[in-house]
């Protein structure tokens, strides 16, 4: 039986399958979140906007840290498959580009479990105790309180750079990467280059 490839659970050469699109999409809607409580917590940790927002932080980082795992192994099954990152130059700084996505997103909130892990007062997320109070270990408790913060804010500019560059594509170069997460099918055939205006238009 033939499995299209907008219903494939596995991702395809021109576009990604189910699993990796509801990984993507669930992942940046919670980054959103993560993001905005974050620039709460920077702009005035008093406010009882930032305390509501903040309460989630922990919780909402555990479940991703838990997501990018489960999405980098999901990954790596469909190396072989999954769609090309293009040749020469441009292809080679989207691959750098995507493995340093990958290289933060497991870093950021890592580092913050070790040093709730080696911070001795326990960790709760979702109100369900994670780590029991133990000793505290300085050793695991610095590299979060020294880079934590700058690489999430790193993190946070990778991703605004990735949103440009999809429209970048789209736009500017008429490839259509978006519907590789979207649909789960590059459909460039959609979109012609008029001679007249050079513009890019949408045909259905
Ligand atoms: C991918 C997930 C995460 C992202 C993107 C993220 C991002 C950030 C950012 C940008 C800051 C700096 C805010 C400021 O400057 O005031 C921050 C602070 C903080 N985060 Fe996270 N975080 C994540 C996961 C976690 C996790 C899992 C924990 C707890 C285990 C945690 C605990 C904290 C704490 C305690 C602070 C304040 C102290 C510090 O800046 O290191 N975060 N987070
Ligand atoms: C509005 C927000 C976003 C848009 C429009 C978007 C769009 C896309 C598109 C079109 C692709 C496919 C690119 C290709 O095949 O060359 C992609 C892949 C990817 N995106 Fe995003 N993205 C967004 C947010 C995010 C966020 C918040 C992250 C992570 C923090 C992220 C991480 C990735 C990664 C790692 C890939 C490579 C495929 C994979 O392993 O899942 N994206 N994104």
């Amino acid at each position: 039986m033939s499995v299209n490839t907008t219903q494939s659970l596995w991702d395809r050469p021109h576009g990604y399958g189910l699993v990796s699109r509801v990984l993507h999409w669930l992942m940046a809607a919670l980054f959103a979140v993560q993001f905005v409580s974050a620039i709460f917590h920077l702009v005035d940790r008093q406010l009882p906007l930032t305390k509501a927002i903040w309460s989630v932080h922990y919780s909402i980082g555990l479940t991703l840290f838990i997501l990018v795992i489960i999405r980098a192994v999901w990954g790596v099954m469909n190396l072989r498959t999954r769609p090309l990152h293009g040749h020469g130059l441009l292809g080679l700084a989207s691959l750098v580009g995507h493995l340093a996505l990958y290289a933060l997103m497991i870093f950021v909130p890592g580092v913050a479990l070790v040093r709730a892990y080696g911070g001795g007062r326990g960790f709760s997320a979702f109100g369900v105790q994670i780590f029991q109070p133990g000793a505290s270990d300085e050793a695991m408790v610095a590299p979060a309180h020294l880079l934590h913060g700058p690489a999430g804010w790193a993190l946070l500019a990778l991703v605004a750079g990735h949103i440009v560059m999809v429209f970048v594509h789209k736009h500017l170069w008429q490839e259509d990467v978006l519907g590789r997460m979207t649909r789960g099918r590059q459909d460039d055939a959609r979109i012609r280059r008029p001679a007249a205006t050079g513009r890019p238009v949408e045909q259905n």
